[in-house]
């Protein structure tokens, strides 16, 4: 294992949701931590995100965008290992704005990849996702499952994972792609489906539910998805190596629902029913044991304390009049 404590790393969308969480393990592990994210207008509220390490002296905030390569080569001097996190997610946003996800997506992990290799950075994490798969027949997935992304967002992640495997390939650059599975928990994003349906009910409205609610999700919490990325970037020997990080266990979006309803304490409430949208798919779930057996991972947070927390959490934020 490389020990990281001490180390200059680079966290690209560090103040988004998954990478502020990645950053707070790794400020607390003692290294030195450089975010760069352009705190794009998906959604807003991030700053929040990132407030407690704002004077932190190890803590190194850049605003600026992925698609700027001289400034990715700057910001990369003397960075050991990069997080790259920073994406144009959300399958329903994408479907309606496919040449920005290209763009970030692909052309920005494009520039990572291109920075990385120029400053001789020893590894780089990329963040990649479950939606690489698209329709699936048997469950659960491993690695070796084909892709078949069935959205504009899915491809460009899967584009983004290819463009990695090939540097390591041809530039023999140290690359690990790990593949997430519908992470959630504090400081999510307002359009995921957790988020949406809990802020509904904690502002009086009926809870949006797309398609039948009988879609399946390994949801998997979010400080379980930022350790495995740690571990990711410590462990040797995995250059060139998939992972697929979920929790390994699937929830229908209906049941999701009743485990908000019991943790709000709330009754006789009819989600509402909307059509399903393109690009989405009917189930996920991730066969976990190559990171167990390869990284040591072990995802602790189950569904149920994961939403107590969530809950919690976004409960907080509302009172303080946006997200905390
Ligand atoms: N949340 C999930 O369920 C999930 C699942 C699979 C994969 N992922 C991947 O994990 C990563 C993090 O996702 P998230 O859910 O935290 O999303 P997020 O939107 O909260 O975080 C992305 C961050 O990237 C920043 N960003 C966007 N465009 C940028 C640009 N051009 N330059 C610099 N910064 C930019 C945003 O401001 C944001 O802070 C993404 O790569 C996403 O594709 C997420």
């Amino acid at each position: 294992m490389v020990d990281l404590a001490g180390k200059r790393v680079l966290v690209t969308g560090g103040a988004g949701f998954i990478g502020s969480h990645l950053v707070d393990i790794l400020i607390e592990k003692g290294c030195e931590v450089v975010v760069l994210d352009n705190f794009d207008d998906f959604y807003s509220g991030k700053e929040r995100n990132i407030v407690r390490h704002v004077g932190n002296e190890k803590f190194h905030l850049i605003r600026g965008d992925i698609l700027n390569y001289d400034l990715l080569f700057h910001v990369m001097k003397g960075v050991e290992v990069v997080f790259h996190e920073a994406a144009q997610a959300g399958i329903r946003y994408c479907n309606l704005n496919p040449v920005k996800a290209h763009r970030v997506n692909v052309e920005g992990t494009l520039n990572v990849l291109l920075a990385s290799r120029e400053q001789k950075v020893k590894r780089i994490v990329y963040a990649s996702s479950s939606s690489i798969f698209g329709k699936t027949s048997s469950m659960p997935i491993n690695e070796e499952y084909p892709t078949n992304p069935s959205s504009p967002y899915g491809a460009t992640k899967l584009a983004g994972e290819k463009y990695c495997l090939s540097f390591h390939d041809v530039y023999g650059i140290d690359v690990v792609c790990l593949r997430y599975f519908s992470v959630y928990g504090p400081r999510g994003r307002p359009d995921q489906v957790i988020y949406s349906m809990a802020y509904r009910m904690l502002t009086g409205k009926r809870p949006v539910v797309y398609g039948s609610g009988e879609q399946r999700r390994d949801f998997t919490y979010v400080s379980d998805v930022a350790e495995a990325t740690l571990l990711a970037a410590e462990t040797e020997g995995i250059a060139g190596e998939v992972f697929n990080i979920g929790f390994g266990k699937d929830f229908s979006i209906n049941e999701l629902l009743k485990i908000l309803f019991n943790t709000m304490s709330v009754d006789g409430v009819e989600p509402e029913y909307l059509e399903s949208y393109k690009g989405d798919f009917e189930r996920t779930l991730a066969d976990n044991s190559k990171a167990q057996r390869t990284l040591g991972w072990r995802p602790k947070v189950n569904l149920e304390e994961g939403v107590r927390r969530f809950v919690e959490w976004l409960d907080e934020a509302l009172k303080c009049g946006g997200r905390v």
